[in-house]
């Protein structure tokens, strides 16, 4: 067994702040942190040596929710945060505003629920005085990052090598680093292989936003800074003050999720587009329209929108989903229906790409050409199934005018392209396709002089004719994403090179007595200027809108805390199929329809395209809000007619409940809403 003592080098480690142990050394801060590893010849004993550890715990007590957090007082230092625009308070005694509406939205976590859990193979080379892994990550840099300094050694002799990951959506950007770590300890004083897996119009908004980063800080303070960038949806709001802060709780460490904060920052803006819309009896989609951003407009952050395209995304999908005869036709259904109720709503997102920590706008590439013409390209990115390989070869491919099936991507590794941020924001494709552009066209300009004498029937020959004279035929690319920036000091800056923009139509048809709902229609738009590969990014977008569907309205984390006593304080329940909801077949929307608007060429990245992975997430906030506009329709048909809050996810039992009738009333109170554990 090896514990905190055996440790060589630093036994703090973390990505922002180094405020987490690799093996806890004296108060462990959550349920299942690591103390130490048992290293065995077969897995079989290393299970019955683990057995065998007893350890006895003092029970301390613990801060659970965001709730908890904010009453103690429990943040992570350091990490208040805020934006402001215009003057809020003025504007609100100013008399100018004819209502000011108060109000709270709280949103669940998500599992990242892997196909592929996270799973590393180290071992020691050269008498054990360097050492190599492979790992399941979408950021060997910080893998390496680590392992060097757990095991006080130079970056330059810890390799860190990625063929391609089952799936990362966030989780894998750090929490899978520290799985390595782990298991670098034993192989590197054993100097043998250890492997290791585990499971109206607006004037004024105030808004106060915390997130619960459980017990390290880990991402968590840059995914409440993308929250308080996104709070204004596609909103143009005119006095604008947000504080953040992230709380510190005694639950593991949570991490970043497809989206890193902005889907939260989102779906808050459209919680109170909605309430404004139910206050001032007009539907939600006429108060978005009133209250749009578009050219020239300045965000609460000070980036001016530039090429901005919501209003054509919109019109689009508006004519396309027929917004009018789909509110007819729902009305009509729900006139003649009492239990079964329709709903419809059409949300808009904008998402900003780009880093917003400046430094990790860069990306490095290599590209290598053969002399049988074929090109072996190296880049800084992590293949996760979002295509980025396949996008990344496409543009190798069309550089030197050959076939894709010319150019091969074999492995991400830190010897090959150093110091790479890590793959996630979306922007992979921008800019190590960029990069790699930028190595094949130094490549394309030493051949030219060759290529210009001679008339080549090939590229190979080209290649072989090049390597004959000399030509040298590897290069390395490199790209920084130009103009972005951003001080938090003054909360002012343009953190983004760009927005993605989209917009999505959702009609859903819900069970007022079980609570169960069906998604009868999802119509998307989504501008992604000149798209690299449609297909792929088809792909990207029906699944980003089933995993955010399955955040909306499927799946919820339930922690055990001090009211259930069933299950230990700060234990996950919710960790499997068995209790935790998924998204399935029978929840993918009857009629689904993508479509990516036409005729935008994006000039500020890569062929005039935009990215892609994250933005649609969001969009399926649509079912969300069509839930909710079914609910209202249930409630009004027994005399409810006022606001109700509406908790994310909108699970079977929290639509039950909020479809208020006779057999709900005697709980109808405000207590007795099924509240979320966050
Ligand atoms: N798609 C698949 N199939 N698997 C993934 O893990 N991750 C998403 C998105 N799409 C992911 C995915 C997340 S969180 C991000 S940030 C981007 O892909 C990262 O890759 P990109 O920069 O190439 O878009
Ligand atoms: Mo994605 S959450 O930025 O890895």
């Amino acid at each position: 067994m090896f514990m905190w003592k055996d440790v060589p080098g630093e036994n703090e480690i973390g990505p922002v702040v180094k405020d987490e142990e690799l093996f806890a050394s004296k108060i462990v801060t959550c349920v299942g942190q690591i103390i130490g590893v048992v290293v065995a010849d077969s897995h079989e004993n290393a299970k019955l040596a683990a057995r065998k550890v007893q350890i006895v715990y003092e029970e301390l007590p613990a801060i659970l929710s965001i709730r908890d957090a904010i009453k103690s007082n429990s943040f992570h230092p350091n990490t208040e945060r805020s934006l402001m625009k215009g003057d809020v308070e003025s504007c609100f005694m100013s008399g100018m505003c004819d209502r000011i509406i108060e109000g709270e939205v709280q949103i669940g976590g998500q599992e990242h629920f892997y196909f592929e859990s996270n799973s590393s193979l180290v071992w020691t080379i050269d008498g054990g005085n360097e050492i190599h892994m492979i790992c399941s990550t979408q950021s060997p840099e910080k893998t390496q990052g680590y392992v060097a300094r757990v095991l006080d050694l130079p970056l330059s002799k810890v390799v860190c090598k990625t063929k391609r990951i089952g799936g990362g959506f966030g989780g894998k950007e750090t929490r899978s680093s520290f799985i390595t770590a782990a298991a670098s300890v034993p192989s590197f004083l054993l100097k043998r292989p250890v492997g290791i897996t585990n499971g109206g119009k607006l004037l004024a908004l105030d808004l106060e936003l915390y997130n619960n980063a459980g017990n390290s800080l880990d991402v968590s303070f840059a995914v409440l800074e993308r929250a308080m960038l996104h709070a204004d949806n596609v909103y143009d709001i005119p006095h604008v003050k947000i504080r953040g802060q992230v709380c510190y709780t005694n639950l593991p460490s949570n991490t970043a999720f497809r989206g890193f904060g902005a889907p939260q920052g989102m779906i808050i803006a459209e919680n109170w587009i909605q309430r404004i819309a139910m206050e001032l009896k007009k539907r939600p989609e006429e108060i978005r329209e009133a209250n749009f951003q578009s050219e020239g407009s300045v965000t609460h952050y000070g980036q001016q929108l530039q090429g901005c395209t919501l209003g054509k995304v919109w019109d689009e999908l508006k004519a396309s989903c027929d917004l009018h005869k789909a509110r007819e036709a729902v009305n009509k259904f729900n006139s003649s229906n009492r239990w079964k109720k329709r709903g419809i709503a059409m949300v808009p997102t904008k998402f900003g790409i780009a880093f917003i920590l400046k430094c990790l706008n860069q990306a490095g590439a290599l590209v290598q050409v053969y002399t049988d013409g074929t090109v072996l390209v190296t880049h800084g990115g992590v293949e996760m199934g979002q295509g980025l390989h396949t996008k990344v070869a496409q543009i190798a491919a069309s550089s030197f005018n050959i076939p894709l099936s010319s150019v091969f991507i074999s492995e991400t590794s830190t010897d090959k392209v150093p110091n790479a941020s890590p793959t996630s924001a979306s922007a992979s494709s921008d800019i190590y396709g960029a990069a790699v552009l930028n190595a094949c066209e130094q490549i394309k300009a030493r051949m030219e002089p060759i290529a210009s004498k001679h008339k080549h029937s090939s590229f190979a020959e080209l290649a072989a004719a090049c390597y004959w004279e000399r030509i040298d035929l590897s290069a390395h690319g490199f790209h920084i994403t130009p103009d972005t920036g951003f001080d938090w000091k003054i909360g002012k800056g343009s953190p983004f090179n760009y927005y993605t923009y989209g917009a999505a139509f959702a009609e859903v048809e819900i069970d007022t007595l079980t609570g169960d709902f069906h998604t009868r229609t999802a119509d998307i738009v989504l501008d992604l200027g000149h798209s690299l590969n449609p297909a792929i990014d088809v792909g990207q977008i029906e699944g980003a809108f089933i995993q955010g569907l399955g955040w909306f309205a499927l799946e919820e984390l339930k922690w055990g805390d001090a009211e259930h006593k069933w299950i230990r304080p700060g234990s996950l329940y919710t960790c499997g199929p068995g209790t935790y909801k998924i998204p399935s077949l029978n929840d993918i929307p009857l009629r689904f329809n993508v479509s990516l608007l036409k005729g935008v060429p994006n000039p500020k990245a890569i062929h005039s395209s935009k990215a892609v992975g994250e933005p649609p997430l969001f969009l399926a906030s649509s079912v969300f809000f069509a839930i909710k506009d079914a609910i209202i329709a249930a409630r009004s048909d027994a005399g409810y007619d006022g606001w109700f809050p509406l908790d994310n996810p909108a699970t079977p039992e929290r639509i039950r409940m909020a479809c208020a009738d006779e057999f709900t009333k005697p709980f109808a109170s405000e207590d007795f809403w099924p509240k979320l554990s966050v």
